[in-house]
């Protein structure tokens, strides 16, 4: 047989190359940045790490951005830079071991909103990150496509027909289709849920856990007004930033988890649909 005179290395490289070189390609990504991909060797191929949006053969959808010197934040047009990773103690000069400090805006990226971040008196009574429930960050959720043409309006909220007993929905909107979540620069042109919307969610669903696919729920336009009628509750928590390209809509398990930050209204969050 061919395959009993090669050398066994060639083997695994005919075997994993195309593999590697289509995860190390994948559309839902740009190239990584700087000098993770100059490290990169095809000729080592050992040491090509894997990188995957979806795990278990489509049982495990990874619906968090990855963190990158170019994820958007409110607070700049460049992304949060490459700030966010510092290494603070490096074997190139000496130590025996490589050692980074991570320094992140709050509200970039995939993350989630504590009471806090917009009342005063929730932020000084700490209702921060650690207090959220995580009942409500995990279990079922509804994956839901919202109309194209329009923000987040009672009148959509109501044509959505979401049943009353669904705890948890992930809004999918227009901007998944604009990838607005891949641009550097923060677009104040994105869909989010306008006032009414809220309100009319609150009112008449039991929706606990919103998710939406930009780094605000509430648009541009009503960006307080809508935040204020879903944190005042403090029963409302809301996940900004999703990755929800490629998923089908409907029902999954949802779990999310927020770092531990006490005293935080913010906080990076690890989300992902098990099917
Ligand atoms: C390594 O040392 C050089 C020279 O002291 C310094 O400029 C650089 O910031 C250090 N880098 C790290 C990662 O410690
Ligand atoms: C981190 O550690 C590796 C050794 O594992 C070393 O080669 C590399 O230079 C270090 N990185 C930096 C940026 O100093
Ligand atoms: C949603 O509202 C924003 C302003 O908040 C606006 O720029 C955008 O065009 C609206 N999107 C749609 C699809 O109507």
């Amino acid at each position: 047989m061919l395959a009993r005179k090669m050398n066994p290395r060639f083997i695994y490289l005919m075997l994993f190359l195309p593999s590697m070189i289509v995860s190390s390609q994948d559309s839902a990504y740009p190239p990584l940045y700087g000098y993770i991909q100059d490290s990169w060797s095809i000729i080592d191929s050992e040491l090509i790490p894997q990188r995957r949006e979806v795990y278990g053969n489509g049982k495990i959808y990874d619906i968090t951005h990855r963190i990158t010197s170019g994820t958007p934040s409110g607070l700049s047009e460049d992304g949060i830079g490459d700030e966010y990773l510092k290494l603070y103690e490096s074997m190139k000069n000496g130590s025996d071991y490589n050692f980074s400090v991570i320094k992140l805006p709050a509200h970039s990226g995939t993350h989630v909103d504590a009471p806090g971040h917009m009342f005063q008196n929730y932020f000084e009574a700490g209702f921060d990150i650690d207090s959220l429930d995580l009942d409500v960050l995990n279990g079922p959720a509804l994956l839901v496509d919202v109309p194209r043409d329009k923000n987040i309006t009672a009148e959509v909220m109501k044509s959505l027909n979401i049943p009353k007993g669904v705890k948890r929905v992930l809004f999918r909107t227009l901007n998944t289709d604009r990838r607005l979540m891949w641009q550097k620069r923060f677009d104040t042109s994105y869909v989010g849920f306008m006032k009414d919307g809220a309100q009319w969610l609150k009112d008449n669903t039991d929706i606990k856990l919103v998710g939406i696919d930009y780094l605000s729920v509430a648009a541009y336009d009503d960006l307080i007004p809508s935040h204020l009628v879903f944190l005042e509750s403090r029963e409302i928590i809301l996940v900004e930033g999703l990755k929800l390209e490629d998923i089908q809509a409907g029902i999954y398990n949802v779990h999310c988890l927020p770092l531990r930050l006490l005293g935080a209204e913010g906080s990076p969050i690890r989300c992902i649909l098990i099917k």
